[in-house]
């Protein structure tokens, strides 16, 4: 991709969109720092002990079931509000990212949501689109692993329905999945052991 210098993230970002244009998955390996990644971490498991991550919803605000069968995933919204140092630094670089997403590819994107996940082991999320029906606003998709010994035994893996073919993704420290929100069916595979991420969309 062209693009004026930004950085050593540079490469990753091109990484990531090209990728994505080439498969229609982006994937880069190291968009987190391995010191943000593990901040971060740390923040999600102290959520998880404090009991602050509750049952992921379904559908958007107006219509939010929690329905065990189809994701039984907890999240905890990351908030400019909360002033935490890491979730900062994080909003920090999905800024840059955005911004040269913006300018490079002329995307449009406005604003963006994220939140921690924690799937406990036993944990899923069946076959679904990110786009809800009523509310177009999700353009984009990103996952963050936070998973740093992640073992093939422990599965969890990102299954991802292309027209002709299944592509799965390991959940690994480092990983970052980028694709389009309204495009791309996808799952979450059973996990075996407790899986972390930050997930969330870029919207316009
Ligand atoms: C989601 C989702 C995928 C993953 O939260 O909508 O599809 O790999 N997550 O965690
Ligand atoms: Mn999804």
């Amino acid at each position: 991709m062209p693009g004026g210098q930004i950085g050593p993230l540079q490469t990753t970002y091109d990484c990531l969109i090209d990728s994505y244009l080439a498969n229609k998955v982006g994937l880069a390996d190291d968009f987190l720092s391995p010191a943000l990644a593990t901040h971060l971490k740390e923040n999600l498991k102290k959520l998880y002990a404090g009991q602050q991550m509750l049952p992921a919803g379904i559908g958007n605000n107006t219509v939010l079931a929690h329905d065990n069968q189809i994701r039984s995933d907890k999240i905890y919204w990351l908030d400019p509000e909360h002033n935490d140092k890491h979730e900062d630094d994080f909003f920090a670089l999905m800024d840059q990212f955005v911004h040269y997403l913006n300018s490079t590819c002329y995307t449009g994107i406005t604003g963006y949501e994220f939140h921690y996940a924690l799937y406990e082991q036993g944990s899923f999320y069946k076959k679904h689109l990110d786009q809800f029906r009523s509310d177009k606003g999700r353009a984009f998709s990103m996952i963050l692993y936070l998973n740093a010994d992640w073992q093939e035994h422990d599965g969890g893996q990102l299954c991802i329905h292309h027209s002709d073919h299944q592509q799965t993704i390991d959940p690994v420290q480092g990983t970052c999945v980028f694709f389009k929100s309204n495009e791309l069916e996808h799952e979450v595979l059973v996990t075996n052991a407790p899986r972390m991420s930050i997930t969330g969309w870029l919207k316009v």
